[in-house]
C-alpha cells in the first residue's frame, strides 16, 4: 500500500484539475469495480456489488483534489507570477516553498524583503509571487495556470509524510478497501473519488445527487491534538481510526455513529472519537443531498494539515481500511 500512497500523494491535482489523479485511480480500481464512470463535474464513480430490491446503496467518498494556487498576473519586468489561493492556504508556509505546474515546471514562492517584517509574520497573499524563470525565454507558465505544492513522499518508521495526504490517503484507503472486498458485499457500494472538496465540497454534493445513496461515509484527514498546546483536541496520531462525532459542518446521526463504533469494537479495530472544531468534509455536503442522506466519516489522524508535510501513521491507515471493509462486508445495523 505504501507504493500506492506514494504515487497518489505525488500526483498533481489542485481543485478543478483532478484529471491526472483520476486517471491514476481509474487504473488502480479497474480490476475491482463492476462499473466505472465520470460524472459531469469530474468525480470518478466506481460501483461494486449488485443493486436490487431491498439492497441499500452506500456511498463512500474521498476527494482527489489538493490545495494549490492559480497564477493571476505576470509582472512585465521580472516575469514573476502573482497568484491567488485554491483552497485554504496557510500563508505562513509559503516562503521558499515550491509549486508544480501542469507541465511539470517547478516554481519557487517568495515575497519581497523577507528579512524585514515578513521574517516573523506572514504578509498578505498579494505580496507573494512565484519565480518560474528558467534563465532563457521558454517558460510556458502564464496567468491562468494552476499549480499544486511540491514535496516528495517520505517515510519515517510508521510515519508517512507527504504534501497531499489530504485527501489522497482517503483515496488510498478506498482503493485498498475495494481490493480487499473483491466484490464481496451485501450492498451496492459506490466509491466516489470526488473533485473540488477544498474549495467548498463542490464535487461531492452533485455526486451524491446522482448516486442517490441510502447511507454515506466520507474518508478524510482530521487534525490531531497531540502537538504542543493541542491538548483540547482528543485525536492522536497512532490512536486508530477516528470516527467522526461532529465537525463544523456535520453532526453525525447517532445511529450512524453507533454503526461505526459497533463495527470497530466487534472487530477489535483501534478507534477514537473525533470532534473537529474547525473544518469539515465531503459528508457535510452529501448529508444534505436530495431529501437527506444519513452520513458518517472515517477520519485519518493527520499532523500539519494543509502544509506540504502532512503526516499520518500507517497503523491508523490500516485501522481505517479494516473499519471500512468491516462496514461494507455486513448488513447495516439499522434499517
Ligand atoms: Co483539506
Ligand atoms: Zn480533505
Amino acid at each position: 500500500m505504501i507504493d500506492l500512497i506514494r504515487k497518489l500523494t505525488e500526483a498533481w491535482g489542485p481543485s478543478g484539475y483532478e484529471h491526472q489523479v483520476r486517471e491514476l485511480i481509474r487504473a488502480e480500481v479497474k480490476p475491482f469495480a463492476d462499473k466505472i464512470e465520470v460524472d459531469p463535474l469530474g468525480s470518478l464513480l466506481c460501483r461494486v456489488g449488485k443493486g436490487g430490491k431491498g439492497k441499500k446503496t452506500i456511498m463512500i467518498a474521498a476527494h482527489m483534489d489538493e490545495i494549490g494556487i492559480m497564477a493571476t498576473f505576470q509582472e512585465p519586468k521580472s516575469g514573476y507570477l502573482r497568484f491567488s489561493a485554491i483552497g485554504g492556504l496557510l500563508y505562513t508556509t509559503l516562503h521558499g516553498s515550491r509549486v508544480r505546474f501542469e507541465d511539470g515546471t517547478i516554481g519557487v514562492v517568495a515575497a519581497p524583503e523577507p528579512f524585514g517584517a515578513a521574517r516573523t509574520t506572514a504578509p498578505d497573499l498579494d505580496s507573494f509571487f512565484v519565480d518560474v524563470s528558467d534563465g532563457g525565454d521558454t517558460s510556458r507558465v502564464k496567468a491562468g495556470s494552476p499549480a499544486g505544492f511540491w514535496r516528495p513522499f517520505e517515510q519515517r518508521g510508521t510515519r508517512l509524510i507527504a504534501k497531499s495526504m489530504d485527501d489522497r490517503i482517503g483515496c488510498a484507503i478506498a482503493i485498498e478497501a475495494m481490493r480487499r472486498l473483491n466484490g464481496k458485499t451485501p450492498h451496492e457500494v459506490c466509491f466516489a473519488f470526488t473533485v473540488q472538496e477544498e474549495v467548498g465540497l463542490r464535487g461531492a454534493r452533485p455526486a451524491a445527487h446522482g448516486i442517490d445513496p441510502d447511507v454515506a461515509v466520507s474518508l478524510d484527514v482530521t487534525q490531531t491534538g497531540d502537538e504542543v498546546k493541542g491538548e483540547r483536541h482528543d485525536v492522536r496520531l497512532g490512536g486508530g481510526a477516528a470516527i467522526k462525532i461532529m465537525d463544523t459542518g456535520h453532526v453525525v446521526p447517532p445511529h450512524i455513529r453507533d454503526w461505526m463504533i459497533g463495527a470497530a469494537e466487534a472487530a477489535d479495530i483501534p478507534y477514537q472519537r473525533e470532534i473537529l472544531t474547525l473544518g469539515t468534509t465531503d459528508s457535510a455536503g452529501i448529508q444534505v443531498a436530495r431529501s437527506g442522506v444519513p452520513s458518517g466519516c472515517i477520519s485519518i489522524p493527520c499532523r500539519f494539515v494543509h502544509t506540504t508535510s502532512e503526516t499520518v501513521d500507517s497503523r491508523d491507515v490500516e485501522a481505517c481500511v479494516q473499519l471500512l471493509v468491516k462496514l461494507l462486508s455486513e448488513p447495516l445495523s439499522f434499517s
